[in-house]
């Protein structure tokens, strides 16, 4: 049999250099725990853009569609700012996504005891948080239509579409859910049916797709006091389940609970492919930080541990992804830190690579 497949898209910004140290890591599981994967290498965002004219060339997305699973960097950077809309390095994102169709994004926030005290909230209402966003990823005011700025008498009008079917609701919901049961069986959906149809129906579609599960307790709130109930008490939650632009907000908000945007992971999931393994790709959520790009600064983590859930996820290595997390989580309670880690009482910080040689390190050591 082959080795399973893996497309890395590094694009732009600080991606390149997290993903040099997440192949390392993935180097290091085919050297030492015989888990080889084939490996290729392509452009998204601005890099194809210089290269290609587009932020996503036909054959990567081809590419893309045939691997078990794609690694994402980060897209954009303030070069491109001036690009017509529909070659902005984010289209090259969307497009992946939408393509692929996966529509179950899983950002967990989840709160690392020895970064408790970086959150800007205080301690107590942090440590040991553990939450999942499920949030839809392919269709609602992203992608709806009509779309566009157009002119209406002597001015123009910009307009978006928040539109949702009901099966795209359906399949979003049902994989919160069969997530919650694998956690702590609470699901709470955020919409706002007060002001929106598209809430009403994604209220009732969450509801009816709640009566398969009948172990787990579903909450609804408007999504307007779930951020505030986020940075309030987030300890209340489990998964959370909301749509592509509210999830988008939410998650932001719900990864700096967790003291950095470098630490925080995402999977997005689609149907099965004919293996049984899901389409899939996996990103930080952090962006293309450009502001400390090319200088060896940024955290590698986020994106190791979007590896560590392409284990879990796309490879069925549970325990080889905990693996990966807990040699983590030990380089982090020994102290390393990269910049953005970094306390009031300052230190040198460790360097992209130097991180990325404490998690190897830790990773020989769980042997
Ligand atoms: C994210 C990002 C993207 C989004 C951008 C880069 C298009 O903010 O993944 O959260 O808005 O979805
Ligand atoms: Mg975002």
């Amino acid at each position: 049999m082959s080795n399973p497949s893996i497309l890395i898209l590094p694009g732009d910004g600080i991606g390149p250099e997290v993903m040099d140290q997440v192949v390392r890591v993935i180097d290091w599981y085919g050297a030492k725990r015989d888990l080889a994967f084939d490996v290729s290498t392509d452009l998204v965002g601005g890099a194809a853009y210089d290269a290609h004219g587009v932020p996503l060339h036909d054959d990567t997305m081809a590419k893309a569609q045939e691997v078990d699973a794609v690694l994402l960097g980060a897209v954009g950077g303030p070069k491109y700012d001036d690009l017509d809309f529909s070659v902005k390095p984010e289209r090259g994102l969307l497009r992946l996504r939408k393509e692929m169709d996966l529509y179950s994004n899983l950002r967990p926030a989840q709160c690392f005891d020895a970064l408790a005290d970086f959150s800007s909230l205080k301690k107590d209402i942090v440590a040991g948080l553990d939450i999942m966003i499920v949030r839809e990823l392919t269709s609602g005011v992203y992608f709806g239509e009509p779309r566009g700025i157009i002119e209406e008498g002597n001015e123009r009008v910009g307009i978006n579409t928040q539109r949702y079917t009901e099966s795209e609701i359906e399949r979003a919901a049902r994989s919160a859910f069969e997530l919650a049961m694998r956690r702590n069986k609470k699901v709470c959906s955020m919409e706002k049916a007060n002001v929106m149809e598209s809430g009403i129906l994604w209220r009732e579609v969450v509801t009816k797709v709640g009566e398969d599960y009948p172990e787990v307790e579903l909450s609804h709130m408007y999504a307007d006091n779930g951020a505030m109930q986020l940075v309030r008490a987030p300890k209340q939650f489990d998964v959370i389940v909301t749509d592509n632009l509210f999830g988008d907000i939410l998650s932001d908000c719900a990864a700096m609970l967790t003291g950095s945007l470098g630490m925080l992971p995402s999977a997005s999931l689609g149907a099965p492919m004919a293996n049984g393994r899901p389409k899939a790709m996996y990103e930080p959520v952090h962006g293309s930080a450009p502001d400390i790009a090319g200088q060896g600064k940024a955290n590698p983590i986020a994106c190791m541990l979007s590896f560590a859930m392409a284990l879990r996820y796309s490879f069925d290595q549970g325990e080889e992804a905990a693996r990966l997390e807990s040699a983590i989580e030990k380089v982090l309670a020994d102290g390393a830190r990269t910049g953005d880690l970094m306390g009031p009482e300052g230190g040198t910080p460790l360097s992209t690579a130097e991180m990325g040689d404490a998690i190897l390190a830790a990773l020989d050591a769980s042997l």
